[in-house]
């Protein structure tokens, strides 16, 4: 009796969990927490491959982890995600996964990551399951190493002129075998390296380098191993993994001890090679020498033959968000060397807390901050406002913008506001809408990309200064000027 009564509430239980359960399912399609992405802004079709290589093993800093005596300043691979203009018409239907997921694998090292980077390693399965249950429906739209996009297609769909999706490529693809045979090398694609923000990884900005590869650029978005971000897996070549987590001062151990900007200045130093690793191997690609193997697990590599002869890396452009801001900044002091072959470099909320900005640049540059970075101003490194030193340093380059997109926050140029826009809007109190904010961002962005190439100064780029001294100057002379999509950017400086 007693057992059959155990038996039966246990039973209950089971009931009760899964009517709650389904209750749950049931809510959360009513009022859904999170919205797939969008599709991409542009008029090519999108291609996406992770790429893990092996490099040539490098030491940026002798500090050592105080837990487990590794080097966390060891350079061995590189990893990349990269988005770029395809021809699907090329890929056989069976070599098709249509998408990739969103949240990297495995789950619960990004999850512990985060749970680390918060300080609070104990909840790391709360994270793993918070991570699970916004992000795991995503994916990231574009399809898995697919063929990446033709001369001759490049050529004909810009001609057509403007929005063209499969079909129009597919027709492209026909018109080209019934027409002209084109020389090979009309149209190669300009390149762009994305650096990510502090606890950034490289999908996390999804939409807005996707977007900018469906214009008709291979954008390379850097997974860095710089301990900034939550956790990334090392793959080497013998097969070993290597686990690296987000780094802390309090993690390292040197002599003389490190600073909080010795770790930061040890991160950027590291960042910068792996830029530079990125342009070598775009090189390489292009040279028809691409990597043997893909250390990345699971990823494919049949797409990176057909880089041969593909790239234009006479136009390398730098681009980066926040720590990644300051990095590219950074990058550019160097623009113009063998090393670092790039040609102008965008910079998204250059960082407030990750070091003085580099002033020494002579390439285009273009800087975008959010509303809330305008706003919140803060004393930066004892050079006054940062707002005023972002404007100093950009006025100083012969080429330089410095805009703010107004009614938007920090992270509005990631993923994170389109994946779970009404938890971000609460967070963040944004208030122009995600989707515009990015549209925005994405056309300033491929407008400053067109300008390197044509010298044109279209939409945002060909306005006059709205608002030179932004929060700082008086309220009545911010005036604002349309986006395309409707949005008011503040401009502070232009080229002379
Ligand atoms: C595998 O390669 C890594 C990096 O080169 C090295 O640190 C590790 O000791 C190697 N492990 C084995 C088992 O060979
Ligand atoms: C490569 O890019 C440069 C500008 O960065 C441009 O002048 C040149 O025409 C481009 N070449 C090709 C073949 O598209």
């Amino acid at each position: 009796m007693v057992f059959h009564l155990r038996r039966f509430t246990s039973r209950r239980v089971l009931l009760f969990i899964s009517a709650g359960f389904l209750f749950f399912v049931f809510i959360f399609s009513l009022t859904p927490i999170t919205a797939p992405l969008p599709p991409y802004t542009g008029p090519h079709e999108v291609g996406i491959l992770d790429v893990e290589t092996e490099v040539q093993n490098q030491v940026i800093h002798d500090a050592i982890l105080k837990d487990t005596g590794g080097k966390p300043f060891e350079l061995s691979t590189l990893a990349i995600t990269l988005y770029y203009p395809s021809s699907l018409s090329a890929a056989p239907p069976s070599s098709r996964p249509w998408a990739r997921p969103w949240l990297p694998q495995p789950v619960s090292l990004i999850g512990e990551g985060y749970a680390r980077l918060a300080g609070v390693s104990y909840l790391s399965s709360v994270f793993t399951f918070a991570l699970w249950l916004l992000g795991s429906s995503t994916v990231i739209p574009g399809v898995v190493d697919a063929p990446i996009l033709s001369g001759a297609e490049k050529v004909l769909v810009d001609e057509s002129g403007g929005a063209a999706g499969f079909n129009k490529i597919l027709s492209a693809a026909e018109q080209e075998h019934q027409e002209l045979k084109r020389d090979a090398d009309f149209g190669t694609l300009p390149c762009v390296v994305f650096t990510h923000g502090m606890a950034g990884m490289s999908q996390s900005y999804s939409h807005y380098l996707g977007s900018i590869a469906s214009h008709g650029y291979v954008v390379a978005a850097v997974e860095h191993r710089d301990g900034s971000g939550p956790g990334t897996i090392i793959h080497h070549p013998n097969g070993t993994e290597k686990e690296v987590w987000h780094l802390k001062l309090k993690d390292l151990e040197s002599n003389p001890p490190m600073t909080d900007l010795d770790l930061k200045a040890a991160q950027l130093a590291f960042r910068q090679i792996e830029i530079q690793e990125t342009i070598k191997l775009f090189a390489q690609l292009n040279a028809g020498d691409p990597p043997f193997v893909n250390l990345k697990p699971d990823s494919p590599r049949e797409s990176l033959p057909g880089f041969n002869h593909r790239l234009n890396l006479s136009s390398v452009t730098v681009a980066g968000h926040s720590y990644g801001a300051t990095g590219v900044l950074q990058a550019l002091k160097a623009a113009g060397t063998k090393e670092m072959p790039i040609n102008g470099g965008i910079a998204l909320d250059p960082g407030k807390g990750s070091g003085p900005l580099n002033k020494d640049i002579d390439v285009p540059i273009m800087v975008m901050q959010s509303g809330e970075w305008t706003e919140q101003q803060t004393e930066f490194y004892g050079q006054g406002w940062h707002f005023d030193v972002v404007r100093k340093i950009v006025e100083s380059v012969k080429e330089g913008w410095f805009t703010t997109l107004t009614g938007t926050a920090h992270p509005s140029c990631t993923d994170a506001p389109l994946i779970v826009p009404w938890i971000m809007k609460l967070v963040t109190g944004t208030t122009l809408d995600s989707r515009v904010a990015l549209r925005e961002y994405i056309d300033t962005s491929v407008r400053f990309l067109e300008y390197l190439q044509t010298g044109e100064k279209k939409g945002v780029l060909g306005s006059d200064v709205t608002s030179a001294s932004g929060p700082l100057g008086d309220e009545e002379k911010r005036t604002k000027v349309k986006g395309f999509y409707g949005a008011d950017w503040e401009v502070h400086a232009v080229p002379q």
